[in-house]
């Protein structure tokens, strides 16, 4: 977590620390003062703005990257053209790719209208060097392309741009490294994404985030208690622990600490309400996490457990290290020991190789399990992975069959599951002004369930009781209650 930190005081005739995130206050400071000088020749404030793809990860990356930008004086702004932009990629599917692609275009056309506005390309997709390399060639007016191991260098790389003039590219392999205390800012005042691993090992054979995320680092119990307790003496009453796999969480520190362990002592923080965690790994999910959740008045009632596929045979090939049988164990462990838990998952339609009965096994754990949301992706081939490798790719209109009937099963549960409160009445935290209705609010259930309901800005990061009126779908229409 972010302690303040009197930039003004950094000694900037010195030379640059070689610590971290010392290194980054002091050019943080540097660009400070020329930020300064720049709204003053210019008459105006500096603007940025940060463009966000993928997963919670890059989410959180993002509000750093934000919290930095602030501290150097930039305001953010939602305008076309701000003085600096951020493209925050993911590369996790080929259509994420071909989106940033699109952007690129358009960027094009506004860069030669303002050719002083700065341009950064990180996160996933920056570490795949095809990508970097078709970068540097045919988009030649990027200022700064870093990936995701270097995130905290921010500050570094832009003060290289200003002094070099040319586009400067950093991109690590791997690290080992974990920078704490860097300057954050939050999407939300109320609830906030806390990192607690980076990386993942697993593999998963369709899977590229192991390559460009890099191998599974644990930040250490401490640094992760003391960032909720500040969130929550800020006023935070949710957080979300991230990590590709949390139910691994530990296991590499110096003194292991298991994921159920770490919950344990998020719950004991004053003013946190409710935790959730995203995600678990099927192959990991421990009988203590289950009786850690269904004991506590915190964890909020909601597990994301990824199938990604209803049968054993594909799974193998997929590595996931799980069985059909096992993950239907899972959910009724869970539903035994929690009978109002939510679950949600994800589901990848047209595996290689998979076929029609491979198919209707996925359907059937859909069945069975009752999610109450999936998502649902058409696999897609990510250059590098085994399963590009394989052959069999199922032919784009079998797989387009197979989707269609998976997303009518799951939007016929998903329907009849989302009703079940209907006419009770249930805490829900509020997020948002809705953003269609006026005079109307939109909040959230332990459940994860989207409630929409008469009420005002007020409200917001509140946790209120509300009857909820009618399901719609995935979501409610509700009443609060006095
Ligand atoms: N670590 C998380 C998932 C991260 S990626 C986990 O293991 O569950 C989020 C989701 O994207 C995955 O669950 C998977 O369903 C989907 N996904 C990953 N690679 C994919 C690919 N190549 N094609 C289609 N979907 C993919
Ligand atoms: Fe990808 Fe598997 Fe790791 Fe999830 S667990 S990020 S699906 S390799
Ligand atoms: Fe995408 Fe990277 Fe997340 S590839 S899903 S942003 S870890």
């Amino acid at each position: 977590m972010f302690q303040m930190i009197d930039f003004d005081t950094i000694d900037l005739l010195a030379p640059a620390p070689q610590g971290e995130p010392m290194r980054q206050y002091y050019f943080i400071a540097g660009l400070r003062k020329w930020v300064q000088d720049r709204e003053k020749a210019l008459g105006r404030k500096l603007t940025f703005q940060c463009r966000t793809f993928g997963c919670q990860m890059n989410a959180k990356d993002s509000e750093k990257f934000a919290g930095m930008l602030e501290e150097m004086g930039f305001v953010s702004s939602e305008e076309e053209a701000t003085d600096l932009i951020v493209y925050n990629t993911c590369t996790v599917r080929e259509n994420a790719n071909q989106r940033v692609y699109g952007h690129l275009g358009n960027l094009k056309t506004i860069k030669k209208k303002h050719p002083k506005m700065m341009i950064a390309m990180c996160g996933c997709m920056m570490q795949e060097p095809d990508v970097v390399e078709k970068l540097k060639k045919s988009y030649p007016f990027i200022d700064i392309i870093f990936g995701t191991h270097n995130i905290f260098k921010f500050p570094e790389l832009i003060q290289e741009r200003i002094d070099t003039g040319r586009m400067v590219v950093d991109i690590w392999d791997g690290t080992d490294m974990i920078v704490e205390n860097l300057p954050s800012e939050r999407k939300y005042s109320f609830k906030s994404g806390v990192n607690i691993t980076y990386g993942c090992n697993n593999f998963c054979s369709y899977c590229i985030v192991p390559y460009v995320r890099g191998r599974e680092r644990s930040r250490k119990p401490e640094d992760i208690i003391k960032e909720v307790k500040e969130l929550a003496k800020d006023g935070v009453t949710e957080v979300m622990l991230l990590g590709q796999n949390v139910n691994s969480y530990g296991k590499n520190l110096e003194t292991p600490m298991s994921f159920s362990a770490l919950l344990e002592e998020i719950e004991k923080i004053d003013g946190i309400e409710r935790i959730r965690f995203m995600t678990s790994h099927p192959k990991d999910l421990s009988p203590e996490l289950i009786q850690v959740m269904a004991n506590s008045k915190k964890i909020c009632r909601h597990f994301h457990l990824p199938l990604q596929s209803g049968s054993s045979r594909v799974l193998k090939v997929m590595n996931r290290r799980y069985t059909k049988e096992r993950y239907l164990e899972l959910v009724n462990h869970l539903r035994e020991a929690m009978p109002d838990i939510s679950l949600t998952t994800d589901i990848i339609v047209g595996f290689p190789g998979e076929t029609e009965e491979d198919f209707l096994e996925t359907m059937d754990v859909v069945e069975k399990a009752r999610f109450d949301s999936a998502y649902t992706f058409i696999y897609s081939k990510r250059t590098g992975t085994p399963a590009a490798a394989m052959e069999d790719q199922v032919p784009e209109e079998v797989i387009k069959d197979r989707f269609d009937r998976l997303l009518k099963l799951v939007g016929t549960i998903s329907h009849e599951r989302t009703k079940r409160w209907e006419g009770q009445t249930l805490p829900v935290l509020v997020e948002e002004k809705n953003r269609q209705l006026p005079d109307y609010v939109t909040g959230r259930l332990e459940y994860n369930t989207v409630v929409h309901f008469p009420g005002d800005e007020s409200l917001i990061g509140k946790i209120v009781n509300v009857h909820l009126t009618e399901a719609k779908g995935f979501y409610y229409m509700g009443e609060m209650e006095g």
